[in-house]
């Protein structure tokens, strides 16, 4: 008989990323009408726990009283699990570390096998993503009584026990791990027939993107000038621009803005940032603007007039063209890809994302969602005076460019 109902068990170190695929695989499965619950250990451990359980001494094996309690609270979510999936559920996510072979052995053994059990190791190590998402874990409230570097250095101490008893999957029947920046798929093995199976690894392979508000900076004394590249900041009428965003965006709830690491987004972020309740400014160098090389900081007229072997190669393929010393819009694109990946895995499912980019860099973010021929891209209208609202989900797909009352 055909199976209709399954576990799933995330397995990874803390900050791999499971809780976002865990809340992405439920919200779209449920809106597909599929009965999904998620089962946190770590939700069920603040909830239920009088004790400080954020130390990270609380997560050494050898700690008797913190591998008992830890247990307990694994055991619960695997009765709940079971309870769900005898009623009417038909997803059950098991959310939490499982990283060792004990654990998924317990959960093998007590999960109800008449379904099957998919597991899904997150994994991944990229050092400024997994900071950043450090930094994000700090400001929960388990770490409200220390300083932000002192909760930092607790969480890292956390991982560290858990990396002591991780063993990776392998030996389980059902298996995906995960490149879990990249929404890549690292390894499958699958033995038995998964209910909802190829609708799990399309989303686990596809970026949902519910708003992303695609903002060029303001104005600035270089773009007055028509001088390309450098860190110039904004004029009066670009910091006019930044409050009037500001005030767009007042209503709607921003987590956090991603910017590059040139003056003229950060500044177009602060007055964003400010007007919210609870926003962070990230900063990606991914993307920074596209360097020009020998031209940086030059005028489109002196580069016709000082470099016209520049100038007259660029117009003849600009898509292709590197400056000297630079980059062109070809070598862009692999690290403007891996930003906008960033910006996804960081912004943790949230409903809206923002990006203030620049010029060539929003050209290349347009052209990672839309398909464009691309010796089109070099030539995207990018204004300042208004920005791209993008919707990429499975089921709807939108490219819009809006005012913002400027
Ligand atoms: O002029 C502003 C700017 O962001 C420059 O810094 C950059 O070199 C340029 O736009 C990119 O646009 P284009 O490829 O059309 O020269």
């Amino acid at each position: 008989m055909k199976n209709t109902k399954l576990y799933i068990a995330m397995v990874g170190l803390p900050a791999r990323g499971k809780s976002t695929i865990a809340n992405k695989l439920k919200a779209n499965l449920s809106k597909n009408g599929i009965k999904t619950r998620i089962f946190n250990n770590g939700n069920l451990r603040r909830k239920l726990t009088k004790q400080d359980t954020s130390s990270p001494a609380f997560y050494d094996p050898q700690n008797s009283e913190g591998v008992a309690l830890r247990e307990q609270f694994a055991l619960t979510n695997i009765k709940r699990a079971n309870n769900f999936l005898s009623k009417n559920g038909q997803v059950a996510i098991l959310d939490a570390t499982n990283v060792s072979i004990k654990r998924r052995e317990t959960i093998c053994a007590l999960l109800n096998k008449e379904h099957p059990i998919l597991f899904i190791e997150c994994i991944n190590d990229d050092k400024k993503i997994l900071e950043a998402n450090i930094l994000r874990k700090a400001s929960l409230p388990e770490f409200s009584h220390l300083t932000q570097e002192e909760a930092i250095q607790s969480f890292k101490e956390r991982i560290k026990y858990y990396s002591s008893i991780y063993t990776p999957l392998k030996d389980e029947e059902n298996i995906i791990k995960l490149d879990s920046l990249n929404n890549k798929i690292i390894e499958e093995k699958i033995n038995t027939d998964i209910p909802f199976y190829d609708r799990i690894r399309d989303l686990l392979v596809t970026d949902i993107i519910k708003n992303l508000f695609l903002i060029r900076h303001g104005e600035t004394f270089f773009n007055r000038e028509n001088r390309i590249g450098g860190d110039s900041s904004l004029t009066e009428n670009g910091i006019a621009q930044a409050e009037a965003l500001a005030r767009y965006f007042k209503n709607r709830t921003i987590p956090v803005i991603f910017t590059s690491e040139k003056k003229r987004t950060l500044q177009t972020a602060n007055p964003i940032c400010m007007l919210q309740k609870n926003c962070s400014i990230v900063v990606l160098k991914e993307f920074n603007e596209i360097d020009s090389g020998v031209c940086e900081c030059m005028t489109y007229r002196e580069i016709r007039e000082k470099m016209p072997e520049v100038y007259i190669s660029r117009k003849k393929d600009k898509y292709n063209y590197i400056y000297p010393d630079g980059e062109g819009y070809v070598s862009m694109k692999q690290r403007v890809s891996m930003g906008v990946k960033k910006a996804i895995y960081l912004s943790n499912n949230s409903k809206n994302i923002m990006i203030i980019g620049h010029q060539a860099v929003n050209r290349m973010i347009l052209a990672h969602f839309l398909y464009r021929r691309q010796e089109d891209v070099p030539y995207t209208y990018i204004p300042q005076d208004k920005f791209y609202h993008i919707v990429a989900t499975q089921d709807k797909k939108l490219f819009q460019l809006k005012s913002y009352g400027i």
